[in-house]
């Protein structure tokens, strides 16, 4: 998508996880291609969440092609490595924008999820966007337990695999949430 990282203030971020390593969260660049790859094809397990992502190395390219071609790509960085990714629709954002994220093994339960969730949060919230939609499965309790603690609740459906909702800001509501408008 067209790049808007210049215009938002919350990137480059930096923190150290709880075991005190150094992370850089900034936006996507086309030449970070190949560190995304790469971390992709060294993650496991691979297909578990929504199918993502794929076990088979062709589609997992398409799918990364068309996710940094299409989404807004927030990468996490330790010594030279992509070791977390997170992307939103932010072309979507007067309705739902799309989220997911994934940290490579060996870089989880260290805090990096939770603030990438607040990166994006607040990308979100720069760039005007009133809700932000997860799906998730309800067995992956980390997961829950990250974004519950950055501010989604449930909504939708009851299912193994759910839909969890972030208000940035009070307002319009989401169709596919099933719920009135407000405003
Ligand atoms: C899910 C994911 C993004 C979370 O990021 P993370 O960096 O591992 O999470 P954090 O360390 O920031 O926070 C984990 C929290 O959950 C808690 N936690 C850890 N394991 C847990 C479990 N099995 N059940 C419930 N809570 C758990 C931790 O105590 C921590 O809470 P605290 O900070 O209040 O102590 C990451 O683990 C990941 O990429 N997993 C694989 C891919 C995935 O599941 N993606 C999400 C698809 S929707």
């Amino acid at each position: 998508m067209k790049s808007i990282a210049h215009d938002i203030s919350s990137l480059p971020a930096r923190f150290r996880d709880k075991q005190g390593r150094r992370i850089t969260v900034q936006a996507f660049r086309t030449k970070d291609f190949d560190a995304l790859v790469q971390m992709y094809d060294t993650f496991e397990p691979k297909g578990t969440e929504c199918g993502l992502p794929p076990r088979d190395p062709g589609m997992r390219m398409a799918w990364l092609r068309d996710v940094t071609k299409e989404l807004f790509n927030i990468l996490a960085w330790n010594r030279g490595r992509v070791i977390g990714h997170c992307a939103i629709d932010l072309a979507r954002k007067d309705s739902c924008p799309e989220y997911l994220i994934f940290l490579r093994q060996g870089f989880r339960n260290r805090g990096i999820g939770t603030f990438l969730c607040e990166v994006m949060k607040s990308v979100a919230g720069e760039v005007g966007c009133k809700k932000v939609v997860v799906t998730v499965r309800t067995a992956n309790t980390r997961a829950v337990k990250v974004f519950q603690k950055v501010g989604f609740v449930f909504c939708g459906d009851i299912a193994a695999e759910r839909d969890m909702q972030l208000l940035i800001k009070p307002g319009r509501s989401c169709r596919r949430c099933h719920e009135d408008e407000r405003d």
